[in-house]
């Protein structure tokens, strides 16, 4: 097992990786005080591993909530559903929401947690590899308005993190590749040395070889962990965590939300970014077939849909990270450095739509 740590003052907390962690109730108990335990999870995660964490925490009062499957059900109505429970069981300040499964859970069930009596601990259990490098980090908790995705929600902090990668077994394969999509970012944007290594370690990563996995996910975390701790709220480098966002964006809303995953999107939309990049002068073809090749060792998509140039850029534009009508991007400078702006050419990113979305 490995320990991580996310420095955040009075708010820092650790984060466990490691093969079973969900029945270590030694691990578990070190961390989570709390007697009345609310344990959310889905209809497809809590049949799988829910029990397991309930035994092994026999002394508490555990109470049992299973939220219907999907991102449609990340809503406001799903999360009174269990702030309902929380009320009705007459728990307490001194209560602890668990979060048991992938990022919409995480998510939804920080958000109940931030808004419980003015907020009340939580603690994530990610079950996704999306969720165990990124969502259950950094204390973004939030639901989607019909008007956006994540518009409603709020920064807390869980109060640890126990990622058990024994959970990814059952994770769809095209769901892990997601996730390493997300891991392949944390590489272009901070890490040329992880990028490497993921080049070499594609084929174990993708059949779950369990140290290759530990080391992929740790590495994620620090990455992840250390840039929280510069930038809890946003306010500079996090944003460059949405490398391949904002194209990905784009892909994403003109096939309904429905076609592709987000990670496969990410991955489209970084491949896309890497190739303004080039355009602007930033970064060599060389290394943006490089980025193409990489994202093909993970049998992630490298083709965003022909919806047109000009669909795309008005999909870019009601993105969140529109500031003063100017859509912000990032841009990679090099493998593993990235940066934020606004200050870029208008026709290399027409030209960079172009080639992209026809
Ligand atoms: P998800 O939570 O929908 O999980 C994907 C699917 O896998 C679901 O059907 C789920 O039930 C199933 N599943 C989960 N764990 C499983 C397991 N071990 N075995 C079998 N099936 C399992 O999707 P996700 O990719 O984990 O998360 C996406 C969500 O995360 C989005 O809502 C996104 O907005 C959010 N997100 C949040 C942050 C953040 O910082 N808070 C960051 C990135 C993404
Ligand atoms: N997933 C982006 C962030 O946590 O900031």
């Amino acid at each position: 097992m490995m320990q991580l740590n996310v420095s955040l003052g009075e708010r820092s907390y650790p984060i466990f990786i490691g093969h079973g962690l969900l029945s270590d109730g030694a691990v578990l108990r070190g961390c989570l005080q709390a007697q009345d335990l609310l344990l959310v999870s889905n209809t497809t995660v809590g049949p799988l591993y829910a029990e397991l964490l309930t035994a092994a925490l026999p002394d508490r009062r555990i109470v049992d909530v299973r939220l219907p499957d999907g991102e449609q059900y990340k809503t406001l109505e799903y999360v009174s559903r269990v702030l309902d429970v929380l009320v009705a069981n007459r728990f307490g300040r001194d209560c602890t929401v668990l979060a048991l499964g992938g990022g919409v859970v995480g998510d939804m069930a920080g958000f109940s947690a931030a808004c419980y009596q003015r907020g009340v601990a939580f603690a994530q259990l990610p079950t996704t590899l999306l969720a165990q490098v990124d969502s259950s980090v950094g204390g973004k908790t939030g639901v989607n308005h019909p008007g956006g995705k994540n518009l409603i929600g709020a920064f807390h902090q869980p109060v640890a993190v126990f990622s058990d990668t024994a959970t990814l077994a059952t994770l769809p394969p095209r769901e892990l590749r997601a996730g390493l999509a997300e891991v392949i970012k944390y590489a272009l944007i901070f890490d040329a040395v992880f990028l490497d290594w993921l080049e070499a370690h594609a084929a174990e990563l993708l059949a779950l070889q369990p140290e290759a996995l530990a080391h992929a996910i740790r590495r994620s975390c620090e990455l992840k962990a250390d840039v929280v701790r510069r930038d809890e709220r946003e306010a500079g480098d996090r944003a460059l965590l949405n490398l391949g966002h904002t194209f990905g964006h784009a892909i994403e809303a003109a096939t309904g939300y429905t076609q592709w995953l987000h990670g496969e999107a990410v991955a489209t939309g970084m491949l896309i970014a890497a190739d303004m990049s080039a355009r602007l002068g930033l970064l060599s073809d060389a290394l943006v077939s490089r980025v193409r090749d990489l994202l093909r060792r993970f049998d992630l998509p490298v083709q965003a849909p022909r919806i047109g140039a000009q669909r795309a850029f008005d999909y870019m534009g009601v993105d969140k990270k529109v500031k003063a009508g100017r859509i912000r991007l990032v841009l990679l400078e090099n493998l593993g450095a990235a940066r934020f702006t606004a200050d870029y050419s208008n026709d290399a990113l027409q030209a960079t739509l172009a080639a992209h979305f026809g």
